[in-house]
């Protein structure tokens, strides 16, 4: 890592470490390194446009087999793979910081979760999870195959009944709203500091939060392999309203961040 990274890390380090109460935002850059593919950008899931089309609310509800043979792919992708250097960074932090520190990702590969974050909260659903299209809380494990017809079989009313609705992968598709949302705004209200990490900052509303973050009087900052906005060709002022920009892999700058902010915190 050059030097102007490791005093961009320390500066923000110092930024952070006052009473900190931090969210973390991270998008599939994070996972990037244990080796699942982007979205966005030359070799990423959607580049050819086509697998975009198939995670939308519209597509699942015209053809949902296509919709759920596509998210099984993934899924056994994402079960394939481990947690890297980053994930386990942010979890030696959780260790540390407990309640004040809170993240929040957009992926839905559960590599947070399979490190050992407890306290994350992932907007766009979870790809090992099916959940029940009537009883948000009726999730249960996505093992094996899933047939577009297979049916919720919690007990309710008791245990008198069967639930029977429909069951489908606990994925936030395009057009439905995100998950966590009333935790999510308390959260990034509430911070001192928020950082995301390997995100475009293309899908609202996980882009605008720093915007919050910042209103809110946050230290903002972004970790990322490109600067912010470059890739949607974005001169908003969300893009422009991180403090910090810390640029490299996030397996090798996520530590060292998480080091420099446990040595300031003491
Ligand atoms: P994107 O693919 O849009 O952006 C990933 C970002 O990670 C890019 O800016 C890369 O430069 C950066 N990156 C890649 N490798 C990295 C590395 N090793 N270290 C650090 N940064 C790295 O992914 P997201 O922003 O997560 O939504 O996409 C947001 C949402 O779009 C996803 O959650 C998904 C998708 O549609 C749903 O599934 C609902």
């Amino acid at each position: 890592m050059d030097r102007p990274t490791q005093e961009a890390i320390r500066s923000l380090a110092l930024a952070t470490a006052p009473r900190p109460r931090l969210v973390i935002l991270t998008g599939a850059g994070i996972s990037a390194e244990s080796g699942l593919s982007t979205y966005r950008g030359p070799d990423g899931l959607y580049s050819d446009g086509s697998k975009a089309n198939l995670v939308t609310a519209e597509t699942f509800g015209q053809d949902r087999d296509a919709v759920i043979t596509h998210l099984a792919c993934w899924r056994d992708q994402a079960l394939k793979v481990s947690p890297n250097r980053a994930h386990r960074a942010l979890v030696e932090l959780e260790a540390a910081l407990g309640k004040a520190m809170t993240v929040i990702t957009q992926n839905v590969d559960n590599l947070h979760q399979r490190a050992g974050s407890r306290r994350v909260l992932a907007i766009h659903g979870d790809l090992t999870g099916l959940r029940c299209e009537a009883r948000r809380p009726h999730i249960q494990p996505w093992e094996g195959e899933l047939q577009s017809e297979a049916l919720c079989h919690h007990l309710i009313f008791g245990g008198l009944r069967r639930c029977s609705a429909r069951l489908r992968p606990n994925v936030v598709l395009f057009g439905e709203p995100i998950l966590f949302g009333k935790q999510v705004e308390r959260a990034v209200t509430d911070c001192t500091a928020f950082w995301a990490i390997g995100t475009s900052g293309t899908v609202a509303p996980a882009a605008t939060l720093v915007l919050a973050a910042r209103l809110s009087g946050a230290e903002t900052a972004l970790f990322n392999l490109t600067p912010p906005g470059e890739e949607s060709g974005d001169d908003s002022i969300v893009t422009a309203a991180y403090h910090h920009v810390i640029l490299g892999p996030a397996t090798e700058t996520v530590p060292v961040a998480v080091n420099e902010l446990l040595g300031a915190c003491h």
